[in-house]
């Protein structure tokens, strides 16, 4: 694929300049989100951002690399047009959302918060932990992400279960499922790990009935918002179906300053920061898309399904 004229955008545009250095072969423009107009999509055939821009149109475009993980924002709720290719960013993102999900399980089964209070009691109440040995998550997602936090658990000796689309067994999930076998192992989890991506299988996937299937477990948000209905989560929450809710992403970001969802004493909430994307794992990937591009590849690396939505 012949690549020529690269428009860059998104927060780390002036970090990614140095791509002008590394390639000299290819122009580049690089600008904030905010100087972006429609005529530099007729002269970009490359586009590298986090989403498009409002004044995003294919005009000639022939490559759109997603600087994050996830490819929604370019894909959902859009007609994508066949012949441009969607390459993304295939970091540490893995890594990064199975600690981010071990510290909030572990502070859990070791009872930070209530020892915290006993403390502003000075309060002498002892109770016995759960070993992590003795925990069963279910992930939804086996892809690269739900994969890599199965291995991290896996790795503590957790029973890790899974929930794909084909139920196919994976390395280090002690057991698939399909989606709609979900509800047979949702009874028994002590967690439940969001990772998938937004698509219009997974749009609003966590409802009122996904929901009614746990009996206490923690949920651990970390693939979309709109794949939740937050309203159900709510009412999950005060029913006891979900104990605690551990929530990186909303529907609508940044989350609403009237959300109720902020001041729920059983509901944690993070600025979807669970996995950051870094200059350095940005900039590989963009390099590796590139190189495949060089070399003629047929498959480039990171390249994204369009017709699945990942
Ligand atoms: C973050 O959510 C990403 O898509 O990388």
């Amino acid at each position: 694929m012949d690549i020529q004229k690269i428009l860059v955008t998104g927060r780390m545009f002036k970090e990614l300049e140095k791509l002008a250095l590394l390639d000299t072969k290819r122009e580049y423009l690089f600008l904030p989100e905010t100087e972006v107009s429609s005529n530099h999509f007729d002269w970009a055939d490359g586009y590298v951002a986090f989403k498009p821009t409002e004044s995003f149109h294919f005009g000639k475009l022939r490559w759109v690399h997603a600087l994050g993980a996830g490819v929604d924002a370019f894909l959902h709720n859009r007609a994508w047009k066949e012949d441009v290719l969607l390459t993304r960013t295939v970091g540490s993102f893995g890594a990064k959302i199975g600690q981010y999900c071990l510290s909030y399980i572990l502070a859990d089964v070791q009872h930070h918060q209530k020892f915290q209070q006993y403390q502003t009691e000075r309060l002498w109440q002892p109770s016995q932990q759960l070993l992590l040995q003795q925990l069963r998550i279910v992930i939804f997602g086996t892809g690269t992400i739900g994969m890599e936090v199965a291995k991290m658990l896996q790795t503590f000796g957790v029973t890790v279960y899974g929930i794909s689309r084909s139920g196919a067994p994976i390395a280090h999930f002690d057991r698939v499922v399909s989606l709609k076998d979900a509800n047979l192992l949702l009874a028994e989890a002590d967690w439940v790990i969001n990772t998938l991506p937004l698509t219009p299988m997974t749009d609003k996937l966590f409802d009122k009935h996904l929901f009614s299937c746990m009996q206490g477990a923690g949920f651990i948000n970390v693939g979309r918002g709109a794949s939740v209905d937050e309203t159900a989560l709510l009412e999950a929450v005060d029913l006891g179906q979900v104990r605690r809710a551990v929530l990186d992403v909303f529907q609508e970001e940044p989350l609403p300053a009237a959300s109720p969802l902020w001041s729920h004493p059983n509901v944690t909430i993070t600025p979807h920061i669970s996995a950051v994307t870094g200059v350095d794992e940005a900039m590989d990937g963009l390099l590796a898309v590139l190189e495949d591009m060089d070399n003629g590849l047929e498959r480039i690396r990171h390249s994204v399904d369009v017709s699945r939505g990942y």
